[in-house]
C-alpha cells in the first residue's frame, strides 16, 4: 500500500526534502495514537474521535527526527510509533558535529544543552520543528526560528506536582531543624532539641504566586491542616479552604511560611528585600523554588543573622553553574559562602523539578506536541508560532486537504490566499488564522482538491512574496 505524503517546502534558503510518492487517497491507516496516557492528550483524541482522518505530513517513514540529550522513553516510544525514522543519542552534542547531523532531519529533540543559535539553525535546511524536552527555551534562538518557519515546542508544567511536593518535604524539614540535625548527626555529634521545633498542623502557609505550582502546594499544604493564604496579581479562585489576601504585605504580616512561585519578571526581581522580611512574623520561614532572582539574598542573610527569619530554603540562585561540579561559590555568587555558614537552611541546585515522572511527563507532553504539529499542524503550546488548531478532518471527507501557510504578518496575505483557492475552484470549508509579532500561521481546511492539485496550491502559496513556509496535509 502506497504511504500518505505532506507536500511540504519551506523558504528557499531551507527547501525541506520530502517524497512525493504514495498517493493521498491512503491517507487514513491509523498509527497508533501519541494522544493516548495524557490528560491533553486524550482531550485531542476525544476531539479527533475514532473517524478523524491521519494527515500524513510526507512519507512517515521519511520523518527524520534526531533526539538529542537522552530525551526520555516515553517521548522516544511515541515517536518511533509513529512510523518516523527516530535517532537517539544520550548527550549533547558540539556545535559542528550538531551542524553536521541536524542538516537533513526534519524534527529536533534537545533538553537544556543543546544551543540552537541562528547560526545552527541556518545549517537545518529540512528542520520543521524543535521539541524542547525540557521546561525552558533560552536555549533556542526562538525569534530566528519562528522567522524561518520552525515551531518550537516545550513542557512548562509537567513538573509543578514534583515541585509542590518537595516544598511540603522543606516545610516539615525547617519547622523541625532537620537539616541541621542531620548534618550533626553526619559529624557525629547528638543533639536532641525540641527548643524552636514545631509541627505545621495549625500553621499559616502564605503562597506568593497561585498557579500551576502554587495552587498544588496549596491542596498538599491543608491535608496536613496547614491555613493557607495566598497573593497574586490575578483573582482566581480559591481551592479547599484556602483565601487569596488583598496584597504581598498581607500575606507577609499572617505567614508562619511564604513560599514564592511567581515567574522572573521586572516585576519580582528582588520581590522580597529588607522591607519584606521587616514585615514577616519574627521565626517565620522562606522558600523559595521559583527563580533566583525574586529574593534579595543579602537581605535575607541579614535577616536570618538577626534571628527574624528561622529558616529557609532556596533551589533557585541568581547564578546556576552549567555543570555539577563545585561551582557554589563566592566567585559564581558573592555571598554563596555566607549563605552556606548560616544554620536552618536548606541549599539545593535547583532540583525542585527533578523527578522521574516529571522527566517521564516531559516526554509525553513534548512528544505528543511534535506528532500534533508533523501530522496536523497544530501549533498549540507552541512558544515562538501562534497557536492555531482546528478539528480534525475526518474520513469522510477524501478529497479535503489542510493547507498551512506561515508568513510575514503583512496586510492582504488572506485575501490573496483564499484568491489562490477560490482560482483553484476549491472551497474553503474551515479557516483559521492568528499572528505573533511579524509571524502569521494561517491553516485552512479546503475541499474539492484532487491529487494532481496539491502542487498547484503549493507553488502558488510559495510564490506570494509573504511566504515563510507552506504544508499541505492530505
Ligand atoms: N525549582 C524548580 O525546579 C522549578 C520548576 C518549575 C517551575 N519553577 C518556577 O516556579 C515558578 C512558578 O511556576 P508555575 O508553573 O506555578 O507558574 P504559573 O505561571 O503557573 O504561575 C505563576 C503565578 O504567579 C502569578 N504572578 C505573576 N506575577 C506576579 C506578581 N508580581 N505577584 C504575584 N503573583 C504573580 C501569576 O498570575 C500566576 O498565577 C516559575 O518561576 C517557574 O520558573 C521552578
Amino acid at each position: 500500500m502506497a504511504v500518505p505524503r505532506d507536500i511540504a517546502k519551506a523558504p528557499v534558503e531551507r527547501a525541506v526534502s520530502y517524497s512525493e510518492s504514495g498517493s493521498p487517497t491512503t491517507t487514513f491507516h491509523s498509527p497508533p495514537s501519541a494522544s493516548q496516557g495524557s490528560f491533553m492528550g486524550a482531550l485531542v483524541h476525544r476531539a479527533a474521535s475514532a473517524a478523524a482522518k491521519q494527515l500524513k505530513p510526507f512519507n512517515t517513514k521519511e520523518v527524520k527526527i534526531l533526539l538529542l540529550e537522552n530525551v526520555n522513553q516515553t517521548g522516544r516510544d511515541i515517536l518511533t510509533a509513529q512510523g518516523y525514522q527516530v535517532e537517539f543519542l544520550k548527550t549533547s552534542l558540539p556545535e559542528d558535529q550538531l551542524i553536521e547531523r541536524i542538516r537533513d532531519v526534519h524534527v529536533l529533540g534537545i533538553r537544556s544543552k543543546t544551543k540552537l543559535t541562528a547560526k545552527v539553525l541556518q545549517e537545518a535546511k529540512n528542520l520543521l520543528v524543535v521539541g524542547c524536552f525540557c521546561i525552558g527555551t533560552n536555549q533556542v534562538d526562538l525569534d530566528y526560528a519562528a522567522q524561518h518557519g520552525i515551531a518550537v515546542f516545550n513542557s512548562p508544567f509537567a513538573n509543578s506536582r514534583s515541585v509542590a511536593e518537595l516544598v511540603i518535604g522543606e516545610i516539615i524539614s525547617l519547622a523541625r531543624q532537620l537539616g541541621d540535625r542531620s548534618l550533626e548527626m553526619h559529624r557525629g555529634t547528638w543533639n536532641k532539641v525540641s527548643s524552636k521545633c514545631w509541627e505545621i498542623r495549625g500553621k499559616t502557609l502564605g503562597i506568593v504566586g497561585y498557579g500551576h505550582i502554587g495552587s498544588q502546594l496549596s491542596v498538599l499544604a491543608e491535608a496536613m491542616g496547614m491555613t493557607v493564604i495566598y497573593y497574586d496579581v490575578l483573582t482566581l479562585m480559591a481551592i479547599g479552604t484556602s483565601r487569596q489576601v488583598p496584597t504581598l504585605e498581607a500575606l507577609l504580616e499572617d505567614a508562619d511560611f511564604v513560599t514564592l512561585h511567581v515567574p522572573e519578571t521586572p516585576e519580582t526581581k528582588n520581590m522580597i528585600s529588607t522591607k519584606e522580611f521587616e514585615r514577616m512574623k519574627k521565626g517565620s520561614y522562606l522558600i523559595n523554588a521559583s527563580r533566583g532572582t525574586v529574593v534579595d539574598i543579602p537581605a535575607l542573610i541579614k535577616a536570618m543573622r538577626a534571628g527574624k527569619i528561622a529558616g529557609a530554603a532556596l533551589d533557585v540562585y541568581p547564578n546556576e553553574p552549567a555543570a555539577n561540579g563545585d561551582y557554589f561559590v563566592n566567585e559564581l555568587n558573592g555571598w554563596a559562602e555566607d549563605l552556606r555558614g548560616l544554620g536552618n537552611i536548606i541549599l539545593t541546585p535547583h532540583i525542585g523539578g527533578s523527578t522521574e515522572e516529571a522527566q517521564r511527563a516531559i516526554g509525553v507532553e513534548v512528544a505528543e506536541a511534535l506528532v500534533r504539529y508533523i501530522n496536523q499542524g497544530i501549533t498549540l503550546g507552541s512558544v515562538n508560532l501562534p497557536e492555531v488548531t482546528m478539528r480534525s478532518l475526518t474520513v469522510t471527507e477524501p478529497k479535503h486537504a489542510r493547507v498551512i501557510y506561515v508568513h510575514r504578518n503583512v496586510p492582504g496575505v488572506l485575501r490573496k490566499v483564499n484568491e489562490i483557492l477560490a482560482a483553484g475552484e476549491h472551497n474553503v470549508d474551515k479557516q483559521t488564522s492568528d499572528s505573533k509579532g511579524d509571524v502569521a500561521y494561517l491553516m485552512a481546511d479546503v475541499s474539492n482538491v484532487e491529487t494532481e492539485q496539491i502542487k498547484d496550491i503549493r507553488d502558488s502559496l510559495d510564490s506570494l512574496s509573504s511566504r515563510i513556509l507552506t504544508r499541505v496535509l492530505y
